[in-house]
């Protein structure tokens, strides 16, 4: 870190955060970390291997931090004060448009302070990548936490190509028009080039509100996975829509399960757990988005009903803090913690708990050898864009061992058909698929495995990259 950089960039990518966290310890030090979540987890592997450059927040307030590298990034950090990191980040970013995006799964706050923040905050943004970019650059805008950025940005840079893209759900119709500034959003989104979905019901939905709200007249027909993008005609442009599932970098993670330490240290989970029969696996962010609540009830259930018997089956749920100072987040890590101690307290013997909860995130290569000992990995989002969690499980899974249980829900379900598929709501189809995966026969589990390593590791986050980047009328000039 800390090399001096061209002052320009030709392919620049935007996000909230930085993909690296600014940690500050009690002792006064401060040191980097990988931040969390699947978008930095995707984009990352990526711009590695390109030469590009990455505006974002640093993850703490008022951290005065000067443009920096790190493999071969260029890291240009934007400021928040505190006052902003709550009214931008954790109010409208997450306590508004999160549960707004995610069908409402918790009640959505709408407050004008949070709005004005959101606006100045985007306009932030936009500015310091005004201020970075090359004359016809490609800057590519992500997520949630920034619609505004591309019409703000396209307003002071005519020359630039824009892309952005939304790593969440897009509601439906009706949910989103619960939003005061739902106008301004669509509009802000349509000063990209191209805006592009996981999935085409987002750019479907996204299409009719372009319409509804803005009176334009967007195309009709249906559009598809990687294809077809709708055109939305804006003054004298003419606005790509488009639906790109994100993936993993599918093979460096395949790679890394097969290495000895791996392989090795799964193994030693399995001991260190007293080498139950079976072991389910859950890994998430801690957010109430992610249904570990809903795991959590059905594995209750079916050791109530002695349907599975502790001695036999070991949960281990490791689940990453996150946005631990909002409200909906304190009261579900609450519920969660409980849940976890009557199950057991019912059922645990000394030295031999029945589920494992672990508040931490653990490292790629710990993550990795999880993933190799566990036998039923368990994924059961109520909602979510896509989910990277199940990707990754199956690309460590080159065995043609482990089975996945996967929600409807989850945006990645559309692509990995071969998992037992539960609705999250279905509290006895859970137990069911639970117990289904429990005890699937090995030729069935290995068909069902092979089927989905097909599926991810044929496609990676360099072909969603690439495709999305190739519908945006520019390869990265910078690959
Ligand atoms: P989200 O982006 O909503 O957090 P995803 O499933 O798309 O959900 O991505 C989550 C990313 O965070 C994955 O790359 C996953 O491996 C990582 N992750 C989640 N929980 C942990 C954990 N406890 N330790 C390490 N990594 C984690
Ligand atoms: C999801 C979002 C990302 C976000 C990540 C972690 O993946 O799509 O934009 O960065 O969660 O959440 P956080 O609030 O910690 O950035």
């Amino acid at each position: 870190m800390g090399t001096t950089m061209d002052s320009t960039a030709d392919f620049i990518v935007i996000a909230n955060r930085l993909p690296v966290d600014l940690e500050r310890l009690d002792d006064g030090t401060e040191r980097w970390k990988r931040s969390p979540g699947g978008l930095v987890s995707s984009l990352e592997p990526f711009l590695r291997s390109r030469s590009g450059a990455w505006v974002g927040w640093p993850g703490v307030a008022d951290a005065q931090v000067e443009p920096f590298e790190e493999t071969g990034v260029q890291l240009h950090p934007v400021q928040l004060s505190a006052q902003e990191v709550r009214d931008y980040y954790e109010g409208f970013s997450n306590g508004t448009l999160w549960p707004l995006y995610h069908d409402v799964v918790a009640p959505p706050a709408y407050h004008r302070k949070w709005w004005d923040a959101y606006v100045k905050v985007n306009q932030r943004f936009a500015d310091a990548t005004a201020k970075i970019a090359a004359e016809g650059a490609t800057v590519w805008v992500q997520d949630y936490q920034l619609q505004l950025v591309p019409a703000m940005l396209r307003e002071q840079r005519p020359d630039l190509r824009i892309g952005f893209f939304l790593h969440i759900p897009f509601p439906p119709v009706e949910l989103f028009m619960q939003l005061p500034w739902r106008g301004e959003i669509i509009r802000g989104l349509l000063g990209a080039d191209l805006v592009g979905f996981h999935r085409p019901g987002g750019a479907q939905n996204f299409l009719w509100l372009a319409r509804r709200l803005l009176g334009l007249e967007p195309t009709r027909g249906a559009v598809g996975v990687r294809t077809r993008p709708g055109l939305v005609p804006v003054g004298d442009r003419l606005v790509r829509v488009g639906a790109f599932p994100i993936s993993i970098d599918s093979a460096g993670l395949d790679t890394l399960a097969r290495t000895r330490e791996v392989q090795a240290r799964a193994a030693e989970i399995r001991r260190e757990l007293g080498n139950p029969q079976k072991i389910l696996l859950g890994v998430d962010r801690l957010d109430y988005t992610k249904g570990i609540d809903v795991r959590l009830r059905a594995l209750h259930e079916l050791l109530a009903e002695e349907r599975i018997n502790s001695q036999d089956v070991t949960m281990i749920q490791l689940a990453t803090p996150s946005r631990e100072r909002v409200e909906h987040y304190q009261q579900m890590r609450e519920d969660i913690e409980r849940g976890v101690g009557r199950i057991n307290g019912e059922f645990a013997r000394v030295g031999h708990p029945a589920v494992h909860y672990l508040h931490q995130s653990v490292d790629r290569k710990e993550l990795a050898a999880f993933f190799c000992a566990a036998d039923v990995m368990v994924v059961t989002p109520v909602r979510d864009g896509m989910n990277l969690v199940c990707k990754e499980y199956v690309a460590c899974r080159h065995d043609l061992g482990g089975t996945l249980v996967l929600s409807e829900f989850a945006g990645a379900a559309a692509e990995l058909t071969s998992a037992f598929l539960v609705n999250p709501h279905d509290l006895d189809g859970v137990k069911n698929a639970l117990q289904a995966a429990l005890t699937v026969d090995p030729a069935e589990g290995r068909r069902r495995m092979r089927a989905l390593r097909r599926q991810v590791l044929t496609h990676d986050v360099d072909r969603w990259a690439r495709s999305f980047l190739e519908a945006l009328g520019t390869q990265s000039n910078a690959t």
